[in-house]
């Protein structure tokens, strides 16, 4: 099984790379002939510990490659992880021009049964549309799966965050493609939660935000303590020794 991953930006690369580590036959491709260039060259154009020994470890051993090559690395691939940008336009939604433009050149070069992975953080329904859009164009008559599988790796320990998963969510609609993802991730057997589309695709959101409102909630607190002689930190501490509440994400601050 050759598994494709498209857009070999942060999340992508971190994708391609421990993906192939895990055994499989990877290929990765991206629009910025100069991302492929470095990684076809063992050289990773983010900065992530471990990273670039995978990279260059992978490379050597043969089942990683690189290709400026789109329709190449589409049509050779059984399994397609899209980790395109979506960026946030100015009215708050996201920018799903990428998106859209890796569904019509998978329709354009669809040649064999194939699954298409969103792994890009998009809004609810996106697979489906992403369905829609492939079935539309679609220049052959050729089966394929659409499925979520939201990435949370964080900036900064992404390659173990990917390696040592706390959950793998693979949101399907046919036991074929259910069966495809089960197998990639099998060294995680006993973290996978496979749900439909739309549950995976609102865990990705309901999980950010969910993180989002305690960062908010312990910034409210700050305010009351600032106005008290009440120390913050210490309210942080006091509370998370409740496992209930946990003491992660409860300093006050930026955050995100
Ligand atoms: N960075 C993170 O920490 C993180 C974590 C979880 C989820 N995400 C989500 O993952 C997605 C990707 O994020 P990222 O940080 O990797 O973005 P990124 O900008 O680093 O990478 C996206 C890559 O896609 C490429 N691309 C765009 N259009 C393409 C096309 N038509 N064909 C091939 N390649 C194309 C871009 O050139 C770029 O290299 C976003 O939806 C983001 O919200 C990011």
């Amino acid at each position: 099984m050759k598994i494709g991953v498209i857009g070999t930006g942060y999340v992508g690369l971190v994708t391609a790379v421990c993906l192939a580590d895990l055994g499989h036959d990877v290929v990765g491709t991206d629009v910025v002939a100069d991302k492929i260039d470095k990684a076809s060259r063992g050289i990773s154009h983010i900065y992530e510990p471990g990273l670039e020994e995978l990279l260059k470890a992978n490379l050597k051993k043969g089942n990683l490659n690189f290709t400026p090559d789109l329709d190449k690395a589409i049509q050779s691939s059984d399994v397609l992880f899209v980790s395109v940008n979506t960026p946030q336009k100015e009215d708050g939604s996201a920018d799903m021009t990428f998106v859209e433009g890796v569904s019509r050149k998978i329709a354009d070069n669809l040649n064999d049964y194939k699954v298409v992975v969103e792994k890009s953080t998009v809004p609810v329904k996106t697979s489906m549309w992403i369905k829609k859009t492939i079935t539309l164009y679609k220049k052959k008559d050729v089966d394929f799966d659409v499925a979520s599988n939201p990435e949370f790796l964080r900036e900064g320990s992404a390659v173990s965050d990917f390696l040592n998963p706390d959950r793998i969510i693979i949101g399907v609609e046919t036991e074929k493609a259910r069966d495809i993802l089960v197998k990639i991730y099998e060294k995680f057997k006993d973290r996978i939660l496979v749900t439909n589309i739309d549950t995976a695709e609102i865990i990705k959101h309901a999980s950010n935000s969910y993180l989002a409102l305690k960062i908010s909630y312990i910034n409210l607190i700050a305010e009351l303590c600032e106005k008290t002689d009440a120390d913050v930190n210490q309210v942080a501490k006091g509370m998370g020794f409740d496992p209930r509440i946990g003491s992660q994400f409860l300093r006050a601050g930026l955050g995100y």
